[in-house]
């Protein structure tokens, strides 16, 4: 299955590959990056665990989906790794960015594009995204509720899920927050 390349305004989001293996190990041995995900893995782990990632890319229905963030100014530098893992007839999506560029509205610039692509273009019913109430509370509900996601009920407490639909369509994006 294809996935194409996104441009917005600041960035370009194009497929993982095999020469992403320096930006996965650098995402996942920061301690600030991994601070709300888990323990930061060593180099060793992280270079297993992109092996695996590698090994789940490509064929003809893949069911995860991995984009590099790249910024365009910096002649393309890489600075994040966005994941869809498919679920039902849907998607679980993820995000690590580089902590250089926190809080500079990449997450957003990036899901304003991907979310609506995805849901077009790769045949899923819905995108769904969890996290706990822990420090990045805020910066995931931040993100998720003007792309059209709606609260649903979380399987443990301590924790919350979000849902954006298909059928919820464009109209859905930047309307006032519901929750389930
Ligand atoms: C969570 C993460 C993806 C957010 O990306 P980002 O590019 O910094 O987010 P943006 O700048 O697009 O901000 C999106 C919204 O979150 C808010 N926000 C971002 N970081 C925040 C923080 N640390 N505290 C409070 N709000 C925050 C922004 O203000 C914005 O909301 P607003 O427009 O209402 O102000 C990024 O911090 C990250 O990669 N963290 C490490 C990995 C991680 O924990 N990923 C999430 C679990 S998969």
């Amino acid at each position: 299955m294809n996935m194409a390349l996104l441009t917005t305004p600041r960035l370009h989001l194009r497929p993982l590959d095999a020469g992403d293996r320096a930006l996965h190990r650098s995402l996942y041995t920061d301690p600030v990056v991994m601070r709300e995900i888990a323990s930061p893995l060593t180099a060793s782990a992280s270079d297993r665990a992109f092996d695996a990632v590698l090994a789940r890319v490509g064929g003809d229905a893949p069911r995860y989906h991995y984009w590099v963030v790249e910024i365009r100014a910096a002649g393309g530098e890489a600075i994040g790794i966005i994941a869809l893992h498919r679920h039902d007839d849907g998607a679980e999506i993820g995000v690590m960015l580089d902590a250089r560029h926190h809080r500079s509205g990449i997450a957003r610039e990036a899901f304003e594009v991907l979310v609506p692509y995805a849901l077009d273009n790769l045949d899923l019913s819905f995108i769904d995204a969890e996290r706990a109430d822990d420090g990045h509370a805020r910066a995931i509900d931040g993100l998720l509720l003007p792309l059209g996601f709606r609260a649903q009920a979380a399987p443990t407490s301590g924790r919350r899920r979000w849902r954006r639909d298909r059928t919820a369509g464009r109209a859905a994006v930047g309307s006032s927050p519901r929750e389930d």
